[in-house]
């Protein structure tokens, strides 16, 4: 790739003064990238300091970055070590490579100037792929490594040597068009449990938000070879929710099981709500946590399995829910998301976008152990019949640490035709992604419906690659982080002009 020196750069942008403001006391990064429509993209990145007027500076030549857009965002949150700054850049054309750089990164000559492309206009037909994970926590020393905490069992650990699949997505990258990862999203909230299991040194109560806040910053900072280049679309997952996850169980302290130890800023989705920028506003949604895109052939939905379920129910991560975490509602709109949701899937243009993928965090359908704390029936009752009156085609999910393709399927029952133009949704649930305790157990004999499943006695992380051939065929393929391999491939066809 072409390098540029910061003077180059800095001539290029006009803007020589700048290197005065790029001290590295400002510099955090964490870059990332979210589609705003197929003319728009949101730029975010994080400093250590609040900044006045985040600006990127952009272009369609990299040594002439000649146009710049700007906002007032700079956000942060109690107990949160660095602000993030978005800037959504519009008037752009769609499926175009620009370069850009956020104004406070100019020192980082390396990378300089990043690059992104637009969303492929909606009709367009050529063929494009998409890679997903679910349940991808930070890697290295405060997360997924080659040792774990006491009562990990060795399985759900990496060999020395292997490739995680942050590095495998990083590897792979030139082959999709953006990232899609509905919710867990770093593991930072396990920060008490790797203290309880003697991973991490431990740090008092009070300390406890330094550890979370870094493990998050860790995270995002592994993440940015990728999401600084391509579009990294999250949901909400329940890791997001609160910061104790895995820790209620710490009788020594005296903690007591339902009684949350997180400090302000540390509950209800905040660090997810400041860091990122996914288009509700584009699309009719809500905040981070319900929304809608088209790319090329396909309209993408992310859904909200956590909070505002509507129709009375009490979500997982809302007071009172299974998870205890203490979270949302987002919308006090009665039945909102479903509403939305609904309106959302009845306006899709089919001979534009003929495909419609669905991901939220929950599965329904799995041959899963703990279903009372895995499955979400109320997700189920609220989302599929949805997703069968519009005819969606696949629903992803993870939340399990396990991967399994289903059947086509409605309300549990086996569509007859399998992948051979069924009229059913298909399922794939793929948490296999990693974090500190890696995966977990499938249920052994699997569900009738399940056509393949890999677990912790396979000792394989890995992702999902989406590709969209044609209105008429689609590719899902488990691709193994440590060998890039493709473990389960299959094609869903749909009889369409
Ligand atoms: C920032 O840090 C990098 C690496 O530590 C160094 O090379 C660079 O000169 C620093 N830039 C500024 C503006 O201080
Ligand atoms: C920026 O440069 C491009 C060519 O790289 C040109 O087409 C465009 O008109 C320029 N825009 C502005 C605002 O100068
Ligand atoms: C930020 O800018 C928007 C419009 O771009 C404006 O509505 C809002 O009041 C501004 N907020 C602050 C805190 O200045
Ligand atoms: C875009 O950036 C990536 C990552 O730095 C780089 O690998 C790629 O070559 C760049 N693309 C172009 C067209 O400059
Ligand atoms: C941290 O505290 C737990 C008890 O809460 C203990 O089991 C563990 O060994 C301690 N870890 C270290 C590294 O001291
Ligand atoms: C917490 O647990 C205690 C003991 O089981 C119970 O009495 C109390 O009602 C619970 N509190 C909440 C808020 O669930
Ligand atoms: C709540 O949902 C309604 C209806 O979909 C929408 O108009 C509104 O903007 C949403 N509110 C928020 C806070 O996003
Ligand atoms: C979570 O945040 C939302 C938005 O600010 C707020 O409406 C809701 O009441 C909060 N939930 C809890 C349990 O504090
Ligand atoms: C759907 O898209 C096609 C192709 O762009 C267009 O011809 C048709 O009018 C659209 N249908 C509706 C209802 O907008
Ligand atoms: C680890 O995986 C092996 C098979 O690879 C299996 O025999 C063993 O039971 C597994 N251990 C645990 C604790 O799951
Ligand atoms: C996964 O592990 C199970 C149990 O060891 C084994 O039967 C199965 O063949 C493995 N699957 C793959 C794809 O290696
Ligand atoms: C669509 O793609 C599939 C898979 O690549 C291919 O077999 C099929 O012939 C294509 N259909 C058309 C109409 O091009």
């Amino acid at each position: 790739m072409v390098r540029f020196t910061l003077a180059s750069l800095l001539a290029a942008v006009g803007l020589a003064q700048l290197s005065q403001a790029a001290t590295n006391n400002t510099i955090n990064s964490q870059l990332r990238l979210a589609y705003a429509g197929n003319t728009g993209m949101y730029v975010s990145w994080n400093t250590f300091e609040k900044l006045d007027k985040p600006t990127v500076h952009y272009g369609l030549v990299p040594n002439d970055l000649n146009m710049t857009a700007s906002s007032n965002v700079s956000v942060t949150y109690p107990t949160s070590l660095t602000y993030n700054n978005h800037v959504k850049i519009t008037g752009l054309k769609p499926d175009t490579l620009y370069y850009y750089l956020p104004e406070h990164l100019l020192h980082m000559q390396s990378h300089c100037p990043y690059n992104f492309t637009t969303a492929r206009p909606a009709g367009q037909s050529k063929e494009f792929s998409v890679a997903v994970v679910v349940d991808l926590g930070t890697m290295g020393a405060q997360g997924l490594t080659t040792y774990t905490g006491t009562g990990v069992s060795v399985n759900n650990t990496l060999l020395p040597g292997e490739i995680n699949t942050i590095q495998s997505l990083e590897k792979f990258q030139s082959g999709f068009d953006f990232l899609w990862h509905p919710g867990d999203i770093a593991y930072a909230d396990y920060w008490l449990k790797e203290e309880i299991q003697g991973f991490l040194p431990n740090t008092t109560i009070a300390e406890g938000y330094h550890v979370y806040e870094s493990i998050l910053n860790d995270f995002y900072d592994e993440m940015t070879p990728i999401t600084a280049v391509k579009p990294y679309m999250v949901g909400p997952g329940n890791h997001e929710a609160n910061c104790d996850n895995g820790g209620y169980t710490d009788k020594t302290n005296n903690i007591p099981y339902n009684v949350s130890i997180c400090m302000p800023g540390q509950t209800n989705f905040t660090g997810y709500r400041n860091h990122f920028r996914m288009p509700s506003a584009e699309s009719g949604g809500t905040g981070n946590f319900w929304y809608s895109f088209n790319h090329g052939m396909t309209h993408f939905v992310q859904v909200d399995t956590e909070t505002d379920l509507g129709h009375g129910f009490i979500a997982p991560d809302e007071p009172g829910g299974v998870e205890a975490e203490n979270g949302g509602p987002f919308n006090t709109t009665l039945d909102a998301q479903t509403n939305w949701l609904e309106a959302d899937l009845a306006k899709v243009n089919r001979t534009e976008t003929p495909w419609v993928i669905v991901s939220g965090h929950r599965p329904w359908y799995l041959s899963h152990a703990n279903a009372s704390g895995t499955i979400c029936w109320t997700c189920k009752d609220v989302f599929e019949p949805l997703f069968i009156k519009y005819g969606v085609d696949l629903v992803l999910s993870g939340h399990a640490h396990v991967y399994e393709r289903q059947n086509p399927l409605a309300n549990g029952v086996i569509d007859p035709a399998g992948l051979n133009n069924p009229k059913a949704p298909w399922y794939i649930t793929n948490g296999a992604a990693g974090h500190y305790d890696g995966l977990d157990a499938l249920q052994y004999p699997l569900m009738d419906y399940s056509r393949f499943g890999l677990d912790t006695l396979n000792r394989t992380f890995g992702w999902s690659r989406l590709t969209f051939h044609n209105h008429t065929h689609m590719t899902h393929d488990f691709v193994a982080s440590k060998s890039g391999a493709v473990l389960d491939q299959a094609t869903l066809y749909k009889a369409r002009k």
